[in-house]
């Protein structure tokens, strides 16, 4: 029986499933690269990750309401990876240039669900969203989207994901039909629904995040609206949308841009996100042939678009 059951309100995790085969590493990061590593993390099939970077600005931002500014983490910038064996043997052969040094933990000395849980106290996202987990009261005068904190990427804390949520804020209207394209823990999705989304389908090719995904849809009242399906990006897919928002790695949504001439219309929208700031230019590239820029915004090092399909 996973001990967190009873603490968190008897929700099941696949934490708690998922023991044997399984370890744990926390890696010394240099701190030149915790971007590159952050990036290149996302490539492995892990379990788990949580990087701890005590000079993320995120920490000193003035935007904070001081009631929601998470606490600055004491010590290195060091990440703890969880998962399988031979998946932790890859990060650490692959990605050795971007640590100081590594050391195997007990499995069960990281205690995953305490720490996701302490950490996710709830974030405001953009004008009006407030991401918040179930055991934290939704906000007054926002709208409020409730979200477990589980094994698929995607709380709301991440920059990538506030740019995408944001984005999707300011560009989405009334009744849109939206794809979100690796959906992940469902965050966006959900973020869609909530400003007025007319339908929602959710995309996803990783199948260990469903379980948490469906959680979330099942905890918010209009969650009922998103569909969510297995998928490689938006192969097969054949209903048209008005707005897609794609939230993953540059070589990926480069690889996803002639598909979405197949699902979306002139003067449809896209967001594409997950774009470390250099690498701006090469997704722009990718897109300018049928798209236009309206906007571009960036958090730290992250960029995200948004762009108008115009041809
Ligand atoms: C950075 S996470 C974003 C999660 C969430 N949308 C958010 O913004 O927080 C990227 C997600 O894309 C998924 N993904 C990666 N490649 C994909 C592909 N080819 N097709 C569908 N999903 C993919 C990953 O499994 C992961 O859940």
């Amino acid at each position: 029986m996973c001990p967190h059951i009873d603490r968190l309100g008897g929700i099941a995790y696949d934490v708690c499933q998922k023991r044997g085969s399984m370890t744990s590493v926390e890696v010394r990061l240099r701190p030149e690269s915790i971007s590159e590593f952050e990036e290149m993390i996302a490539l492995y099939a892990l379990d788990g990750v949580e990087i701890v970077n005590p000079n993320d600005p995120i920490y000193d931002d003035p935007h904070w309401n001081e009631e929601e500014r998470p606490i600055k983490p004491a010590g290195e910038p060091h990440a703890l990876l969880y998962g399988a064996v031979e998946v932790i043997q890859s990060v650490l052969s692959d990605l050795t240039h971007l640590m100081v040094s590594w050391k195997e933990v007990e499995t069960e000395e990281v205690d995953w669900m305490k720490k996701w849980a302490e950490g996710f106290t709830g974030i405001a996202v953009g004008e009006t969203l407030f991401i918040h987990p179930p055991w934290v009261a939704p906000a007054d005068n926002k709208r409020n989207v409730t979200l477990l904190p589980g094994m698929a990427f995607g709380t709301g804390s991440h920059e990538t994901t506030r740019l995408s949520a944001a984005a999707l804020e300011k560009w989405i209207k009334q009744g849109d039909r939206v794809i979100d394209v690796g959906s992940g823990s469902g965050v966006l999705s959900l973020c869609a629904a909530v400003l007025g989304a007319g339908s929602v389908l959710a995309i996803e090719n990783d199948p260990k995040t469903f379980s948490n995904a469906q959680e979330n849809l099942s905890l918010n009242s209009f969650g009922g609206m998103i569909r969510l399906t297995e998928g490689d990006l938006l192969l097969g897919v054949e209903e048209p949308a008005d707005m897609i928002v794609a939230n993953i790695l540059p070589p990926i949504l480069i690889q996803m841009a002639p598909q979405t001439l197949s699902v979306l219309p002139v003067e449809g929208r896209i967001i594409l996100s997950g774009i470390l700031n250099e690498r701006v230019a090469e997704v722009l590239q990718a897109y300018q042939e049928h798209y236009k820029l309206l906007e571009e915004t960036s958090m730290n090092e992250w960029s995200a678009l948004v762009l108008e399909r115009v041809v």
